[in-house]
């Protein structure tokens, strides 16, 4: 109430016309836990960092992992080959109760350099993810071009049913990595089964899928392993909320530890129905240029776009992660968030304007999280809050308009505020100067920007800070251009 007035006053004595909107964060009203955000390193992408000079190497991973350098990324996922000259296991053993022979080179395309360094610089999630079992397990005798998994249902094959032996194979693969010192947190057994790429690629719908997931499941249990499965990664997320339904009416939504999906064919703008985590696993522009633009038209490569899919993933379709395809290659289009150009001591590593979107929701989100209700929005602006575990308040301010936004934030108790912002005045996230008096925020969103708030408590306020409402007054005020 008391900053509410305050800004009134101003707003008056400046002759606006004033549209106000309240906001109010509600931390006793909780929603997701975040598990965090992440990238790929698949298919030998992360090569060139792997064999860049070591400070050119030291500053793509800090743009991956660092929360001051970069966008301090949490999830990894990485690919389990089932390509022959790949795969751990390349020749079939004949019958599915054959003995395997697998194979180890300790590097997998780089996925265990990144998978070492990603652990030592703060991933907290490792998932691996198979495109597809190796061929002489499918119905087509082949990796790619899609093919079912002999055995799943109405899927028979005359070499017999190669379930089992394809969940010891996806446990040999976590062994592996267990044995080169990465734990694997999550495991997936196919990637967009709904599309016969001509690459890794096998076929499934969801009550294919429960066909297979009890036996996955209780083969990783016998191997005291404690690694959760994620399924399906579908192309689209419509085609997830299907595969999903199928797997709950299987009843084998129990043997699963996350719902994942991709946005290609059809982005989220609903909850998938399930009580399981769920997270966007792979989305990015496959097509354009590589691009350092924050905001020009809107375009698909700009960062302010991947801000506000980040907002959506979080805030409409009750996302745990939010993934893009890949993190730091050579020579990269907008496919990835960091590109290396030139070579040797002259290889130049640049950030993407979409690694600065990650970067102002995880850099400030933290795994665990919980993201927390928010009411009232002034209009182009996109507003999500989260409680982190150690009790800051983060609140991401997204203006997708051309006009700035005059906030204020007001009725809570907190001890000091920080704050960021990304927009087209920088090249990078900045310090964005939000003064605290007198118990409120002032602050003023610039056009086509992200402001993150963190909010820290008074000390000994943590109950009131966890339990109580945030109320955070915003004014609309709809500055005439001409003013
Ligand atoms: C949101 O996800 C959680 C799991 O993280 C689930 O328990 C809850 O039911 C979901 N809410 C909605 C509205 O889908």
């Amino acid at each position: 109430m008391y900053s509410l007035s305050a800004t009134l006053v101003i707003a008056a004595n400046l002759g606006l016309s004033l549209a106000q909107t309240t906001v109010t964060v509600n931390t006793g009203t909780t929603y997701q836990i975040i598990d965090g955000f992440g990238f790929s390193e698949a298919f030998g992408f992360g090569e060139a960092v792997q064999s860049a000079p070591s400070s050119q190497q030291t500053q793509a991973l800090n743009y991956m992992f660092s929360t001051t350098e970069g966008a301090g990324l949490t999830i990894l996922r990485n690919r389990i080959a089932a390509d022959p000259s790949d795969t751990i296991e390349p020749n079939s053993p004949s019958s599915p109760s054959g003995t395997p022979t697998y194979v180890w080179n300790d590097n997998d395309e780089s996925q265990v350099f990144w998978s070492t360094q990603a652990r030592a610089l703060g991933v907290k999630y490792i998932y691996a993810d198979a495109w597809s079992a190796p061929g002489y397990m499918k119905t087509n005798d082949d990796y790619e071009d899609g093919g079912y998994l002999c055995g799943v249902t109405g899927e028979t094959c005359s070499s017999g049913d190669w379930r089992q032996a394809y969940a010891n194979y996806l446990v040999e693969y976590i062994e592996l990595y267990a044995s080169a010192g990465v734990t694997i947190d999550f495991v997936g057994f196919l990637n967009e089964p709904e599309f016969a790429a001509t690459y890794d690629a096998m076929l499934s719908d969801g009550t294919q899928a429960a066909s297979f997931i009890p036996i996955l499941y209780d083969t990783i249990q016998s191997a005291g392993l404690s690694t959760g499965i994620a399924c399906c990664d579908a192309e689209g997320w419509n085609d997830q909320v299907t595969y999903t339904a199928q797997i709950i009416a299987a009843d084998a939504e129990q043997y699963l530890a996350r719902i994942t999906s991709h946005w290609y064919t059809s982005q989220g703008t609903s909850p998938i129905d399930t009580t399981l985590r769920v997270w966007e696993t792979e989305y990015a522009d496959l097509d354009d240029s590589f691009s350092t633009t924050w905001y020009s038209s809107g375009a698909f490569s700009e960062g302010l776009t991947w801000a506000n899919y980040i907002y959506q993933g979080l805030v409409e379709c009750n996302l745990s992660a939010f993934l893009y395809w890949v993190g730091a290659q050579a020579d990269s289009n907008a496919a990835g968030l960091v590109t290396l150009t030139g070579s040797g001591s002259s290889t130049v590593v640049t950030p993407s304007s979409i690694l600065w979107a990650f970067a102002m929701f995880s850099r400030y989100i933290r795994p665990d999280a919980v993201r927390v209700e928010t009411s009232g929005a002034p209009s182009n602006t996109n507003i999500a809050a989260f409680q982190n575990t150690d009790g800051t308040v983060v609140v991401v301010m997204i203006n997708k308009g051309s006009s700035t936004e005059s906030v204020s934030l007001g009725g809570i108790s907190v001890s000091s505020v920080a704050a960021y912002y990304m927009d087209n005045s920088v090249s990078a996230p900045a310090i964005f100067s939000a003064t605290l008096s007198g118990g409120s925020i002032a602050a003023t969103l610039p056009a086509y920007s992200v402001v993150t708030f963190v909010l820290s408590h008074k000390s000994g306020d943590n109950a009131e800070v966890n339990t109580g409402p945030v109320q955070l007054v915003v004014h609309d005020l709809n500055v005439d251009a001409s003013t």
